[in-house]
């Protein structure tokens, strides 16, 4: 089955062609990151025109790349939620159209969805149950997955998600956007014990929170700042990451053990980082458990996810109509039940 796959939900613009959802024929990302890095951040309404700008040619290229037609596509799919809404609402509206034009099925698919089904391509041997830990710039969630189209949320986090606390700690050490890389490179070339910082407490058994953990950072650089010491941003970051992971992979871990589930992975921006991978590893070995990480092209948002998990749904019966609509915030478990037919 050969499905197209449309992503917009964020600053990037991608279309790719997914076969069997494992088999990646294309996968086009069009990155607006070095005009949003100007402002330090994301800028919403900037997001949605660059979209428009970008959708037509992303898509033809994918499926030139693909060397696919229209005709010869059995669905297309693609990220509905959850998102900025002015970004998202230009997938959905170009999907649509697409889809009334050529007469194929249109497949919404949740973007932490897609991220987890990045592992899915990666490594098709890969089967639920288990247990995934997702972490990106807007959410972080430890997800029980049930099968490849029903999850659970375990834990969640109840204040920023960890991508958002590397991007915020990177722009008070002085790294520009995103913040996330310039972080993990640092803390390549810094001690991870020079500062002692704290592991803030979350309601429950496997939520996090990172507020606390950003706030006693940005405490530490302004107080070093009044009294005129020199911080080094290096030791800041090495610090901040070996917390950030620790808390990552304890929750994560407890989760497949309290599950009685030795399959655990990780999906979203922030698994790429290179701290993590190492932790999550020593772990899982230490605890003789299977991880299983997407690699580093499919961490970060793409389409072909979306294409891959838009297979999965679509073997599931889910589809949607004219009507589909983006929605900005979609719990993974009210997703479970729309859209289904
Ligand atoms: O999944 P993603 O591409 O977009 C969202 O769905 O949010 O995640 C983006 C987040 C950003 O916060 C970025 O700083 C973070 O992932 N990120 C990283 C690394 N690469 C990207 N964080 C830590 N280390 C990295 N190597
Ligand atoms: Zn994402």
């Amino acid at each position: 089955m050969r499905i197209l796959g449309i992503e917009s939900s964020c600053d990037e613009t991608a279309a790719a062609v997914v076969e069997d959802g494992t088999k990646v024929l294309s996968s086009v990302i069009a990155s607006q990151v070095d005009e949003h890095k100007l402002y330090g951040g994301v800028v919403p309404e900037i997001a949605s025109r660059r979209h428009c700008e970008n959708i037509c040619w992303v898509v033809s290229q994918a499926m030139e790349e693909a060397g696919t037609t229209l005709d010869a596509l059995d669905a297309i799919a693609v990220t509905y939620a959850p998102g900025l809404i002015g970004a998202l609402l230009v997938g959905v509206n170009f999907a649509k159209g697409l889809s009334l034009a050529s007469g194929k099925t249109l497949v919404p698919v949740h973007h932490i969805k897609g991220h987890i089904a990045a592992n899915h391509i990666a490594h098709p041997t890969l089967q639920p149950p288990y247990i995934c830990l997702v972490a990106s710039g807007g959410h972080s969630h430890i997800v029980r997955v049930r099968s490849h189209t029903s999850f659970e949320v375990l834990g969640r986090t109840t204040d920023d998600a960890a991508g958002e606390a590397f991007d915020k700690v990177a722009r008070v050490i002085g790294f520009p956007y995103p913040g996330g890389v310039q972080i993990d490179k640092a803390a390549q070339n810094g001690n991870p014990d020079a500062y002692r910082l704290p592991k803030p407490h979350a309601a429950g058994p496997y939520d996090f929170s990172f507020s606390g953990l950003k706030t006693a950072v940005i405490n530490l650089v302004h107080h070093a700042q009044q009294k005129g010491e020199t911080i080094h941003p290096d030791d800041v970051a090495a610090s901040f990451q070996k917390t950030v992971c620790e808390i990552l992979v304890d929750k994560l871990m407890r989760a497949a053990q309290d599950y009685g589930l030795d399959v655990v992975a990780v999906a979203g921006g922030v698994s790429a980082n290179s701290g993590l991978r190492a932790l999550l590893e020593k772990e899982a070995s230490r605890r003789g458990m299977q991880l299983y990480m997407p690699p580093l092209p499919l961490c970060g948002d793409n389409a072909a996810m979306i294409a891959s998990q838009g297979y999965y749904e679509l073997l599931d019966g889910r589809w949607a109509g004219a009507d589909l609509n983006a929605a900005a915030s979609m719990d993974l478990e009210r997703d479970n039940e729309s859209y289904r037919k």
